[in-house]
This record gives structure tokens, sequence and C-alpha cells, in this order.
């Protein structure tokens, strides 16, 4: 898969995408992330990429010239451009899994008070928000795509089923987990897991996974996709 990012701050995308898990994947070709500055493009002698907005209002904005070069420049056929906005729809696992069947993504961050209308009416296929608070730029967020789409590409992570087995992928959030020592000064790791009964486990781990939810975040259980069983069990939790 491809992600093409443009920003005028290159340098704050570089260092995040060479590491970790994203790092391997890049070296791996599994990924390749194109970083392009937008300033790179800009037709006016001294490199402007913003200017005043028209009719007032506080703050500079991105001009269209240098984002338009910039998107023709690296648009595939078959490629979807997004805009990072606060005025976006909400990054949710479904839309980073949705996003992770592109062959290519073009992601354009905006900074300053935004970028040009003209821009995201004719060469934008969506915007997405990373939530309802608002960012300097668009970078961090372009950031946080990027990673939450690449854990459903094939091969990114160690396996592929881990990013089937996180908080989210069946609706309810992950039962705790615990590795070596099985007691570290007195804390002990539940008895069930050192049982080595596979069944047993699974079934620890499904109450698990229903209790942290019915703590954490009871919302997800109006919609998450629970067997009678799993009603059973909420119903005793919520009598204790
Ligand atoms: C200060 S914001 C501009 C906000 C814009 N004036 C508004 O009120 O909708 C600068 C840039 O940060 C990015 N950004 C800010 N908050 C974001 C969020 N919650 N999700 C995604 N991108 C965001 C966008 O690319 C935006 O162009």
């Amino acid at each position: 898969m491809k992600i093409s990012i443009l920003t005028i701050f290159p340098e704050m995308i570089q260092p995040m995408v060479e590491c970790s898990i994203l790092g391997r994947a890049v070296k791996k070709g599994i990924l390749e992330i194109e970083i392009v500055n937008i300033r790179d493009f800009s037709d006016s002698k001294h490199k402007n990429t913003d200017d005043y907005p028209f009719g007032g209002g506080v703050g500079m904005l991105m001009m269209p010239q240098p984002i338009f070069s910039a998107l023709e420049s690296v648009k595939t056929n078959g490629c979807v451009s997004i805009y990072m906005s606060p005025q976006g729809q909400t990054l949710t696992p479904e839309i980073a899994k949705e996003l992770s069947t592109n062959e290519h993504l073009v992601i354009l961050c905006g900074h300053y008070e935004g970028v040009d209308q003209r821009v995201l009416d004719n060469a934008i296929d969506r915007e997405i928000s990373i939530g309802d608070y608002v960012l300097t730029g668009g970078e961090l967020a372009a950031l946080v795509v990027v990673d939450a789409v690449s854990r459903f590409v094939d091969g990114v992570l160690g396996s592929v089923d881990s990013a089937y087995e996180d908080s989210f992928s069946d609706g309810l959030l992950e039962a705790p987990q615990y590795t070596r020592p099985a007691d570290y000064n007195g804390l002990k790791v539940p008895e069930v897991l050192l049982s080595g009964n596979h069944a047993k486990i699974t079934l620890w781990q499904r109450e698990m996974q229903l209790r942290t939810t019915l703590k954490k975040r009871p919302d997800l259980l109006k919609t998450a996709q629970l067997s009678d069983e799993d009603v059973k069990i909420l119903e005793k939790i919520k009598k204790e």
C-alpha cells in the first residue's frame, strides 16, 4: 500500500514513519510512505504557501496553487485523497479498515487556519477528523490515520490477526493481559491463565472483556454483537 502525505512540515512526519512497526513495514516494502513538501510546489518567488483570508478573520490560510500542484504530482488512478480536518468524519476502526483496502491514499495536512475551500471542493474525496478538538496542524492527525490504517494491511503487524483481536475488533474492549513473571513482588497473574486449560482461558477472557467494557465503555454494549451466553454473563456481573 502506498500513502502520500502532503505537508508544509515534512520534518514532523519523517521520524515517525522510520521507527517501530511502521518503519519495519516500510523497510520490508509492505508500506510505501511518500512525504511531499507542499512548499516545493509553490510558484511564488519566496515559495509562499499561505495568505490572508478574504473577508477578514484571524490567521493565515493555505493557498490553493501549491496544494493543487502537489496533489496533481502524486495522484494516481483510483487513489483516495483525504484532508485531515476537525470538520471531517471521526476516525473509527471501521473507517481505518475500509481505508486499508485502497492501494494508494493521499493525505493532505492543513496548517494555520486551514485550506482554501476550492481545494476541498475540487480535489479532495473525503475529510477525516481524529476527534472533536482542534490541533495546530494536520500532521499528527495524518500520522494517527497512517498508523491505524497500516495495522490492517497484511504483513504490517507480526500476525495480522492481532489487529482483529484488539479492543473494538468485535465491538468490545480487550481482556486484561499479563506477561512474566507470574508473581511480581506478590502481585500475581490470575491463576486461570497459568492453568494451560484453553477452554477455561477463553471463557475467562470473554468474561473479562465483558467486565472491562461494562466498566470503562458501557456505551459499546448497546451495539456489540452479544451471544445469549454473553448476556447471561453480563446479568451475573450486574448483580454482583
Ligand atoms: C487550526 S486547524 C484549522 C481549523 C479550522 N479553521 C476550523 O475551524 O475548522 C489547522 C489544521 O489542523 C488540522 N486539524 C486540526 N484539528 C484536527 C482534527 N481534530 N482532526 C484532523 N485534523 C485536524 C487540519 O488539517 C487543519 O487544517
